[in-house]
């Protein structure tokens, strides 16, 4: 089965949608049964049987099939954002008195989510490397945790050498899949045991939802979607599923559009006086691009640079100086968007995370590559500290 099927096709031809070309969005927050003994059956099922919206629905199903087959797993279990898939997962996986490893930077929330999680006795250590791993990893370590490429770094990790490594423990391995979509990378098929994603970012595109999935086999998945799932709540509507069966029809063709973009402006900075680094694993002379390139089947379009200055004035007014990016947060829509860590992060956890004061966070969207070199190149310009 191919990708552009999966996404175009995958669970459309039933019976009950009549050939028509787009999904009904079934809007119920519950389902009636013919008999007491069949609402009973249901119930004991609640993972796979529609009863009632916060468990499933038709519509919600129909974009877990297709996100599963993407990732190339058994099972996916969307959700009313990436934290909630996120938390929940983490959550079935581990109980009180447990360990947690990180590797590398992750999403700001999911370590605060992780430090949460120590009032019911649940502990964590981030660690940069596998081979700080060896060190780190506890009796009680159950559960290995990590992005590739890294948050805001965008740190390239051998997939399958961690996921050998966690084997070897007996840990669990999570992996946010977000930054590459399962178009361009599949950890599933190198040992990794969960995928999460926000479907907020790419998948979505539009910047107009969020939600979240995780994908893994259903020893894992169905214990999760009939507890936390469940009882946290964190449910994602038809409505939403039905954006991202929208999103999914185009999201191939998208992130095609989006690695040529991205990487020609990244190709733009990086030749750029003004900037000392730019971050992007797509670029040969990111220090793990020849890792990226055995494990991805290509790069999407957010990463970050680092600009040559001390200053925050100077970052901010770089940002200002922009007329076609915007200033926001999230990143994977149509529009191109920066985000700079000096102005928005704690300056205490910007230094923990070892994150430069000039680091500038760029989500390229779908624009013109020309037209945002253009702005890109005047707002450094027009920051005359800079030029
Ligand atoms: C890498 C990554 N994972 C997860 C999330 C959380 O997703 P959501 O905002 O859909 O809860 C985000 C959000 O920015 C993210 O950047």
């Amino acid at each position: 089965m191919d990708d552009e099927w999966i996404c175009g096709r995958l669970g459309e031809d039933e019976p009950w949608m009549l050939g028509a070309v787009n999904p009904p969005i079934f809007e119920n927050s519950l389902f009636a049964f013919a008999t007491a003994e069949e609402l009973g059956e249901a119930i004991r099922n609640e993972d796979e049987r529609y009863v009632y919206w916060r468990g499933t629905n038709p519509t919600v199903d129909l974009a877990q099939r297709k996100l599963a087959a993407l990732e190339r797993g058994e099972r996916a279990k969307c959700f009313g954002s990436g934290m909630g898939a996120i938390s929940a997962t983490i959550s079935s996986l581990v109980s009180a008195g447990d360990h947690v490893l990180v590797l590398g930077a992750v999403y700001g929330p999911t370590t605060q989510f992780l430090r949460y999680l120590e009032k019911y006795g649940v502990t964590h250590t981030h660690v940069d490397s596998l081979q700080a791993c060896d060190s780190a990893i506890r009796e009680s370590t159950r559960l290995l945790y990590f992005e590739s490429p890294s948050y805001m770094r965008y740190e390239v990790f051998d997939i399958p050498a961690v996921t050998a490594w966690a084997a070897r423990h007996g840990l669990v391995t999570v992996m946010d899949n977000t930054w590459s979509t399962p178009i361009f990378q599949k950890p599933l098929t190198m040992g990794v045991d969960l995928v999460v994603h926000s479907l907020s970012k790419y998948v979505g595109g539009h910047s107009d939802l969020v939600g979240g999935v995780v994908v893994g086999p259903s020893r894992l998945i169905r214990p999760l979607a009939l507890t936390e799932y469940q009882l946290y709540g964190a449910a994602m509507s038809p409505h939403d599923a039905a954006k991202v069966i929208k999103g999914l029809r185009t999201l191939p063709v998208r992130m095609a559009a989006h690695q040529e973009r991205g990487l020609a402006v990244a190709e733009f900075l990086a030749d750029h006086p003004a900037v000392r680094r730019v971050n992007h694993p797509g670029l040969a002379s990111h220090p793990g691009h020849a890792v990226a390139l055995q494990q991805m089947s290509g790069f999407s379009s957010l990463f970050s640079v680092e600009l040559d200055t001390e200053s925050r004035q100077d970052v901010a007014a770089f940002l200002d100086l922009l007329r076609h990016f915007r200033i926001g947060v999230s990143w994977g829509g149509f529009e191109s968007l920066v985000n700079a860590p000096a102005l928005t992060t704690k300056e205490s956890v910007r230094a923990t995370m070892g994150i430069p004061v000039g680091l500038v966070r760029l989500s390229v969207g779908l624009e013109a590559a020309e037209t945002l070199i253009k702005d890109l190149g005047l707002a450094l310009e027009g920051v005359g500290r800079l030029a």
